[in-house]
C-alpha cells in the first residue's frame, strides 16, 4: 500500500480511497499563485497493480497534459471531429460513467478531468478495454484547466455529478458550484449548450439551484430541478448515496444567445 503517482503539477501524494463524502479537513494549503477554489485534498493512497499499469500505460495514448494555453480540439481527436459536439466532465471519479456516456454517444467528444490517480488510472483502463476513442482524460485541477485550457464559446455541454459536498458550513468555500466558476463555464459554452450537475446532497443542490438560476447567460431547462436524463448512468457516488438514504437532484441549464 502507499504507492503513489505524482499528479502532473502537483506536489502533493494522492489518494485512491478518500471518502468525499467523509468529514473533510480544511488543513490542504492552496499552493497556487492565484487563489481560487480548492475543491480537493490529495492525500496519500493507494493505487492498485492495475491502475498503475493503465496509468502509465495510458496517459501517454490518452492523457492531455495541462497546459496554460487554449487546447485545440482538433489536434486532440482529429481534424475529421471538428464538428463533433465537445463536452467535458469535471470530476470523474472511477470514471465508469464518464466511459459508458461516451460509449453510448460516439457523435460526441468527451474530455474528463479528474485529480486523484486511482480515478484516473481506472478511467483510462475503460477507455482502453472499451476501445474509445473519443474521451480523453486530463489529470490536474479542473478550475485551472477551465481558466486556462478551455476557450469561450468552445463546449457543447459540461457535466458536474456528484462534487464533493464539503458538508461542513467552514467547507463550503471547497464546493465547486459557486458564482464566479460557475459565469466561467458559462462562459465556455456555445449558445445552446449546457451546463449539467447533480448532487446528493440536499443544502448543496439548494446552493447550485440559486447559483445557476443566479447567473444571468444560464436559464433552466425545467422549473427547478430536471428529471435525470436518459443520457445520464447511475453513478458510483450516486449509488453511495442512493445507499445512505440520500435524494438525487439534477440541474440542467443551457447558455443563452
Ligand atoms: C464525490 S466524487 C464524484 C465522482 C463521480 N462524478 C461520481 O459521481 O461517481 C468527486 C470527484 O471530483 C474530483 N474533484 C474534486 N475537485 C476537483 C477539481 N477541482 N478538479 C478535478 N477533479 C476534482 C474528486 O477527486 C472526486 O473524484
Amino acid at each position: 500500500m502507499g504507492l503513489t503517482i505524482n499528479d502532473a503539477g502537483m506536489t502533493a501524494a494522492d489518494s485512491g480511497d478518500a471518502d468525499p463524502h467523509a468529514a473533510q479537513t480544511d488543513d490542504a494549503r492552496d499552493t497556487s499563485a492565484r487563489p481560487h477554489i480548492r475543491s480537493f485534498v490529495l492525500r496519500q493512497g493507494r493505487v492498485s497493480a492495475a491502475q498503475r499499469r493503465f496509468h502509465e500505460e495510458g496517459m501517454p495514448r490518452w492523457g492531455i497534459p495541462y497546459q496554460t494555453t487554449p487546447l485545440a480540439w482538433a489536434a486532440v481527436f482529429g481534424a475529421a471531429r471538428a464538428s463533433a459536439p465537445r463536452i467535458l466532465e469535471i470530476g470523474c471519479g472511477m470514471g465508469e460513467t464518464t466511459a459508458l456516456i461516451a460509449a453510448n454517444h460516439p457523435q460526441n467528444d468527451y474530455i474528463g478531468i479528474e485529480v486523484h490517480t486511482p480515478g484516473v488510472g481506472s478511467l483510462l483502463k475503460e477507455i482502453e478495454t472499451r476501445g474509445l476513442t473519443n474521451l480523453r482524460v486530463i489529470q490536474h485541477d479542473a478550475v485551472e484547466i477551465a481558466r486556462d485550457m478551455i476557450a469561450p464559446q468552445s463546449l457543447a455541454g459540461i457535466h458536474v455529478f456528484f462534487p464533493d459536498p464539503w458538508p461542513k458550513k467552514r467547507q463550503h468555500k471547497r464546493r465547486l458550484i459557486q458564482p464566479a466558476f460557475v459565469h466561467e463555464l458559462a462562459q465556455r459554452l456555445v449558445p445552446g449548450g449546457y451546463i449539467h450537475c447533480a448532487t446528493d446532497w440536499q443544502e448543496y443542490a439548494e446552493q447550485m439551484l440559486a447559483v445557476l438560476s443566479a447567473e444571468p447567460l444560464l436559464e433552466n431547462t425545467a422549473a427547478d430541478y430536471a428529471p435525470r436524463p436518459d443520457y445520464r448512468p447511475q453513478t458510483k457516488f450516486e449509488t453511495r448515496g442512493l445507499r445512505l438514504g440520500h435524494g438525487v437532484w439534477d440541474m440542467i441549464f443551457k447558455r443563452l444567445a
